[in-house]
Order: structure tokens, then sequence, then C-alpha cells
């Protein structure tokens, strides 16, 4: 005799209620009883009695739960994932949702919700989300008054806006009369044990009191939400070269990274997290301005781990109560401080308002150093055991002194080939090639291009048949045309359909890609309209924003559409999720 199947309503996924019907649906009845002996006894050694495991009337339905995840780089789908899991063994019955599928209609019927949000560019929603956003911030939105509701905002706090986009949708939820059952918190890019916390705070919260009876207790409280990283490995540098000439005034690092036990699994589209290490230079000269010379520990901890460059509110903030300076405690009160941080490090606010300080007071006004991803700019099929990275040193001045960008600046100045360089696997499958079939158009100038790289090998390796179209720009031809000869070498053995490129310095008017593609927009849209994909990669600040309004504006031209259906045109390649963006 088969087992009754598990019901639907199991605080289990889909696919695991599956599998469990699998083993339970065809075992004996000898083999289900010692299966409900060998589970009440485990869960007698947990300390836990049989009786708060075991229902004692037929099995409760178990509780909705809507978990949404707004996220560009997969942390927030990471942490949502987390949230789903221990909800699972509370009784819930979560169901993810990717905000860039929300119908922010459909929240009204949702009785439990948890909103984890990501912040992107200057303070704005990440780019897949940009629509239900707008909707929900809109008058379209739904009242929500049966909505009990928690958010937990992911950002860096070296960004203005910090947190924004989470605080905001903490901020419209309880407008639309929902009720906030947990406090928001705002997270850092250190966000792994407050998320983990805020997660497990945030799931027991919710759990409805009679769930009694069927609740597993789970100690979430401080343990990391991420596993731990051990995926960080180390690999050699092979190749160590500038893409530029040197008569550019611009250095873009090609690195090649090979890995003694097998590159990571990655796919075209994925990204390195690359870990750094500080300038030694910048390091002594803020040691030098703390007063804090000669002390080799502190040394050695702020070049190796500690973000000792940013400057943000919280670190102002954090020097002026440590330190009771008064100046700085001024411009906190005057409101001045963010205007003031602009451009800033960590060394200015020392060397502009000095004051005595100890190792440990200067060490609390850092972070743990983060990571800096970067696209990879291969496929294994091509390249074996490699992974190749395509780098532009970041230099700038600003309030008189000449700054660098941390990881950009190591790889391009302290990395040689020989030595060794720690990298972690950042999947990205929201930035995947389609199909081999379909055509694909690729928007990425700089250092954009380097995902198109990976993309145009991958085509070769796998002879896919759809077209492929590449937009690259740069300032110049002649000194900053990044990898030319690949592009070359793709064009003539079909890898690459064709080629635009914007070259913005070369003529006394400005040229950039988004000129090349209104230049070409009835061959565009007529690649579109017969199903291409169009992936944008680069900067997030100006491009990536003029490229999308110049496809509207394609759009409107070539086929005669008012500016609002171009705009809803533009919207339908997102929401097919044929218009894909990897932006930073
Ligand atoms: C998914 C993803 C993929 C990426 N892929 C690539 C890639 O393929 N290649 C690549 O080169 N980069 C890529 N990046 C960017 C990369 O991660 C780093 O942000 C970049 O290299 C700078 O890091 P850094 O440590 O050198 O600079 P940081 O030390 O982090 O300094 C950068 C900061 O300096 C400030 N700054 C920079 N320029 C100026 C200026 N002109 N004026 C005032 N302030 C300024 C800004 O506050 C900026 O945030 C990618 C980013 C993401 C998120
Ligand atoms: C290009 C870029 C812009 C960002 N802009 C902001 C911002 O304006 N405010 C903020 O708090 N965090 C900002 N962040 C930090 C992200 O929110 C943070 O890395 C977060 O963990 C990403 O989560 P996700 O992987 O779910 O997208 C930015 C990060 C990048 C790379």
């Amino acid at each position: 005799m088969s087992a009754a199947p598990i019901p639907k309503t199991a605080p289990f996924a889909e696919e695991e209620i599956e599998s469990l019907n699998r083993v339970v649906g065809t075992a004996t009845p000898i083999q289900r009883a010692w299966l409900a002996g060998f589970l009440a006894g485990l869960e007698a050694q947990a300390g836990v009695a049989a009786n708060d495991v075991l229902p004692a009337a037929a099995p409760q339905k178990a509780e909705p739960l809507t978990v949404l995840y707004a996220t560009e780089s997969g942390n927030s789908e990471k942490l949502a994932g987390d949230v789903a899991k221990s909800a699972r063994k509370l009784g819930f019955k979560p169901a993810l949702v990717d905000m860039a599928d929300l119908d922010v209609a459909s929240l009204k019927d949702t009785k439990k919700l948890i909103v984890i949000a990501a912040t992107w560019g200057e303070g704005e929603p990440p780019g897949r989300a940009v629509h239900a956003y707008k909707t929900l911030m809109s008058d379209a939105a739904p009242r929500l008054d049966d909505v009990e509701f928690g958010v937990l905002a992911l950002g860096d706090t070296a960004y203005a806006e910090f947190c924004a986009i989470g605080r905001k949708i903490d901020e419209r939820l309880a407008a639309l009369g929902g009720k906030r059952v947990v406090d928001r918190v705002d997270c850092d890019l250190d966000f792994a044990e407050p998320a983990a916390r805020w997660i497990g705070d945030a799931v027991k919260v919710l759990t409805p009191p009679n769930a009694g009876g069927r609740v597993i207790e789970v100690d979430f409280g401080g343990k990391p939400a991420a596993p731990a990283s051990t995926d960080i490995v180390e690999a050699e540098i092979t190749e160590h070269v500038d893409l530029n000439s040197s008569r550019s005034d611009k250095e873009t690092i090609h690195l090649a990274l090979s890995f003694e036990n097998g590159a990571p699994a990655y796919q075209p589209g994925d990204s390195l997290d690359l870990y750094p290490e500080n300038d030694p230079d910048y390091v002594d000269e803020l040691l030098k301005v703390a007063g804090l010379t000669g002390d080799e520990k502190l040394r050695n901890d702020f070049i190796k781990s500690r973000d000792v460059t940013t400057l943000s509110l919280k670190t102002v903030e954090a020097y002026a109560e440590k330190t009771s300076h008064h100046y700085v405690k001024a411009l906190i009160a005057d409101g001045q401080a963010r205007e003031w941080i602009a451009g800033r490090q960590l060394i200015d606010l020392i060397a502009t308002f000095p004051i005595a300080l100890d190792a440990e007071k200067l060490r609390a006004l850092t972070r743990p150093l983060a990571p800096r991803a970067y696209s990879i700019a291969s496929s294994r099929r091509e390249v074996g055991d490699e992974a190749h990275l395509l780098i532009s040193a970041v230099r700038y001045e600003s309030h008189g002194r000449a700054r660098k960008g941390v990881a950009s600046n190591y790889v391009a100045e302290r990395l040689k080939k020989g030595g060794r360089v720690r990298v972690k696997l950042k999947p990205n499958k929201h930035f995947a090639l389609p199909a081999p079939d379909r055509d694909v158009i690729m928007v990425g100038p700089g250092t954009g291009v380097a995902p198109f790289r990976a993309f145009v090998q991958e085509r070769r390796a796998t002879e896919a048949s759809g077209r492929s179209w590449l937009f690259f720009g740069d300032r110049t031809f002649t000194h900053d045309f990044l990898y030319q000869l690949d592009w070359q070498d793709a064009l003539k053995d079909g890898a690459l359909t064709r080629m635009d490129v914007a070259f913005s310095r070369d003529t006394p008017e400005k040229i950039y890609v988004q000129h090349k593609l209104w230049d070409r927009r009835t061959e565009l849209v007529g690649w579109l309209d017969g199903g291409a994909y169009f992936y944008v990669c680069g900067d997030a600040k100006a491009m990536a924003k003029d490229v999308r309004a110049a496809l509207v504006r394609a759009f409107a031209d070539v086929k005669s559409l008012t500016p609002e259906a171009a705009e809803q045109a533009v919207v339908t390649l997102e929401r097919e999720k044929r218009y894909l963006q990897d932006t930073y």
C-alpha cells in the first residue's frame, strides 16, 4: 500500500515535496514506521519534545509568506533565499519574488511580506526593479491594510544615498496602510551578520502565535547568512598587459588568471570578486597624519584588511563622537558634513581636523576592506582553466590631492605577472547568453566590453548560429581600442557579425555608443523585432541611461510611435528579459 502524498501545503518547497513523495509514497508500512520513529528520535535528541513537532491533528495549511527582493548583483536574492529556508523551518510556505517580475497590484493579497532591497546608482533601484518600484511609488499602488511587513535594506555607507531604496520602500509600504512588524535594518557591505540576525528576528515575529504546535525553534542569532568564504581561491597571474598605448591617458589592464585546481565554474556574464590590498604609501601617509607612525601591526592590518579610504557620514559622526572634536561636531550640527565629504577620503578628515588618536580609535573608524567585482572577459570553452579580467585604473584629483582607486591600482601598479591574487566567483544568471540561435546586440564602451569578449568566445566555441552585433566606444581609436585584434579575428571567423565603434576624442564633436545606436536605428529595431537580446554593460551614471533613451527614440522614429508607446516597447523588452544590464 502506498502512503497518501504529502500535501502541497506542507512547509517545504515544491521540489522538496516531490522528492519526499518519491520516497515516502513508495515506502512500505515498516519503512514508514521506522522513519517516523527516527525523526521523532532526532527531535527528542535535539531537546524538542516530540509533541511540539508532530501535528496532533490533521496537518495545518502552511502560512504563505512573500519574500520580495530587488537586486542587481545578487546579494538581496541570496538573502531572500536564506529567508525562505528559515521560514520553511517555521512552517511557512514562502514564495520568492524578484521585483523585476512583481505585479504590484498583487501585493494587496499578501498577508505577510518581507522585502530585501539593494540601492544602486546614486540612490536608485536596481535596474531590473525600476518598473515595479515606480509603480509602487505611484498612485497605481494598492492599499496594503492587511499586510504585515518588514524591510531589510542593503547598501554601502560610501554612497551619500545610503540604503535609500530600502528606506523608501519601507516608508511607502507603511503609507499604503501596511503594518510594519519588524523595524528596518540598513546594512553596509559587510552585511552577513546583521542580515542573518534581522532575518531570524523577522521570520520569528511574522510567525503566528497559534503556530506553536508545529514550530521547530531554530536559533539564527548572529550566524552569518552567507556560507563561510571558503570559495575564495588564489590564482596565478599569467598575463598582465596594459591594453592602452603608452600615449593614452588611461591604463586598462588585461589580467589573465590561472587556477591550479581548475577555474571556478563560471559562465559568460559572471564576474569575479577580487580581494585587493591598500596602497602602502597611502597607509603610511594616513598613519603619519594620525600620529601613529611605527605601529607595524596596525600598518599591516590597514594594508591588508581595512577600508582606509572611504569617508562616509557614519565615519564623520564616529570621529566626532570618539574625539569630541569641536569643528567636526559643528560640521555635523550645521548640516554641512554631507557636502564636505564629497570627493574626500578618511585621510582628509584626519589631516583637516587633527586630534590625538590611538590605534584602536583609528581602526574603529574603518570597516573591513571589501572586494571589487570585475566582469569575466573570457569563456572557459576557449581559455580552459583561466579567467580573464579587464581592469581600468581609477585615478583622479580632488581637493588638491591625487587619488587612486584601491583595487584597480592594486592590480595596475602592484600585481605583476607570476604574482598571486585572491578572487571569488560572483555568478550573474541575469546577464547570460540566450539560446545559440538567438541574435545578440551588445553595448559595451570602455571596460563594459569585458563580458562581451566572453560572449563572443562562447559563441565561437559553441558554433552558435545567432548573429552578434557589438557597439564599442572609448576615447581614441589609436590609443584606447581595447581588444582590437580579438574583434578583428571575431569579425573574420564570424563569431561577431557586426561591430560599430565610437571614439569620443577623435572628432571635434564627441561621439558615443548611443549616437551609433541612433545612426543604426532601422537595423537595430529590425534585429529586436526579430527577437534579438539587447545587453548593456559599463558606466551606470550616464552611459546606461543615454543608451536606454536612444533605444526609446529609435523605436519612436522607426515605428512612428508616440514617446509613451516607444517607452512601452522598451519596457516590454525589459519584462521579456531581452533588455539586460550589468552596469556599475
Ligand atoms: C558587477 C560589476 C562588474 C564590474 N566590472 C568591471 C570591469 O570589468 N572592469 C573595471 O575596470 N571595473 C569594473 N567594475 C568596477 C569595479 O568593481 C570597481 O568599482 C572599480 O575598479 C573601482 O574600484 P577601486 O577599488 O579601484 O576604486 P575605489 O577605491 O573603490 O574608488 C572608487 C571611488 O572613487 C571615487 N571616484 C572615482 N572617480 C572619481 C572622480 N573622478 N572624482 C571624484 N571621485 C571619484 C568614487 O567615490 C568611486 O566610487 C565592476 C563593478 C561591478 C559592480
Ligand atoms: C555602481 C554601484 C552603485 C551603488 N550605489 C549605491 C547607493 O547609491 N547607495 C547605497 O546605499 N549603496 C549603493 N551601492 C551598494 C549596493 O547596494 C550593495 O553593494 C548591495 O549589497 C548590492 O546588493 P545586490 O547584490 O542585491 O544588488 C552601489 C553599488 C554599486 C556597485
